[in-house]
């Protein structure tokens, strides 16, 4: 029989396999296992947002919205977006609704990027973007800069001298923040002075502000405040209203760099389902602190597990935003985090998320997400001690 699969898409085939699912799915057989490996809030949805999905079925909004998607739901996110932050972005022209913030990286990486050009990421960072430019690379390169001897911030300086050796190829800056993996947060004039390195440059800036409603101890900052031409926005409602499943992403542009990105979305989604946009319309409009909440209860867990992992000798920066901390392994143990995730698991029944699969500068750390209960926050702390206590070597 012929093997058709090495005739297939060779960006695909030399795509590694996911360590983070593989690893989830190595967990998730262990009963009782603790697990601080999963990237989205165990909130349930808030009730009013779900009461509109059920009315938006039962009123048959079941056919196509526009493209785009509905003027409804790109209405309220800009308002959201000016209101709460001081974006502008005209819902007619400049907003579109992707299948969450996932689809938006995805589209924006493949309506801007050519052959030769250089997409520079500072790392560690959310695994997608890695993944998509594995997927869909054709000679595109990826420039990876190493965060995390600047307490994992990009500073212009690191900024400065990618684009001094790259030069002209440097087309596309990432930027997430508040950061996963790290709960990082940049400031105001952190950012501005980031936005002057590439200011009035051939370069987009995509700013993943998925996380902007999880700021602890300052207002957000963003990068599109000081370089709007050249920023690429995108948000969602995924982590800010606990609606991961219902698929809702917007990607924020000036009008002539969105048009061309709506169509990649336009060639492989249409649009995204109405009920979904619906809802999504209700929580910009009607849900507009609704993450205050939450907010408030993941400082509490994240201030537990901060001061416990101290105490067990994890050296770890207190993240300011997002729900991840980011902890060192302490010395006498397995330094490898790919193998000593797999360890701590099988004897402590603990999973955690190996700093390597966020890239370079992530080895020897591994992520706690304290999106889970605070009962299982104490009860990880203990297995934790006595794993620490165990196994010093
Ligand atoms: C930084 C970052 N961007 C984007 C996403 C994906 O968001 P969405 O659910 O909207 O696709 C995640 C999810 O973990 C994330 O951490």
């Amino acid at each position: 029989m012929i093997n058709l699969t090495k005739y297939m898409r060779k960006g695909l085939a030399n795509a590694p396999e996911n360590p983070i699912l593989k690893f989830a799915t190595y967990a998730s057989q262990i009963p009782d296992v603790v697990k601080f490996t999963l990237g989205e809030p165990d909130f349930n949805t808030p009730d009013h947002i779900k009461k509109v999905a059920q009315k938006s079925i039962t009123d048959n909004h079941s056919h196509y919205a526009p493209s785009n998607g509905t003027i409804g739901l790109r209405t309220a996110a800009s308002i959201f977006l000016k209101k709460k932050y001081g974006q502008t972005y005209d819902p007619a022209t400049e907003v579109l609704v992707t299948n969450g913030v996932s689809e938006g990286i995805f589209d924006t990486v493949v309506a801007v990027l050519n052959p030769g050009d250089v997409m520079v990421v500072p790392t560690p960072i959310f695994s997608l973007y890695m993944s998509d430019e594995a997927i869909i690379n054709e000679g595109i390169e990826v420039v990876e800069i190493d965060t995390s001897q600047s307490d994992f911030k990009l500073t212009p300086k690191q900024l400065q001298q990618v684009i001094d050796q790259y030069g002209d190829r440097v087309r596309m800056l990432v930027m997430n923040y508040p950061t996963n993996p790290t709960g990082v947060v940049y400031t105001q004039s952190e950012l501005d002075a980031l936005a002057d390195v590439i200011r009035d440059r051939p370069i987009f800036a995509l700013c993943d502000e998925i996380y902007s409603e999880l700021n602890y101890d300052q207002p957000h900052a963003s990068m599109e405040k000081s370089l709007h031409d050249q920023v690429i926005l995108m948000n969602g409602v995924s982590k800010s209203w606990a609606m991961t499943g219902y698929r809702i992403g917007i990607v924020c542009a000036p009008k002539e760099i969105l048009t061309q990105i709506a169509k990649v979305h336009q060639t492989i989604v249409t649009t995204e389902p109405t009920p979904m946009q619906d809802a999504a319309e209700e929580a910009f409009k009607n849900g507009m602190d609704d993450a205050q909440q939450m907010k408030l209860e993941f400082q509490k867990r994240r201030d537990v597990l901060y001061e416990g992992l101290t105490k067990l000798g994890f050296v770890c920066a207190k993240p300011e935003g997002a729900f991840y901390i980011f902890a060192k392994i302490p010395t006498g143990f397995e330094q490898d985090d790919s193998k000593f995730i797999y360890d701590l698991v099988d004897k402590a029944h603990v999973a955690v998320t190996g700093g390597s699969c966020f890239a370079k500068g992530g080895e020897g750390y591994i992520r706690f997400s304290y999106a889970v209960a605070m009962s299982q926050i104490e009860e990880g702390l203990k297995r934790l001690e006595k794993y620490v206590k165990e196994n010093r070597k």
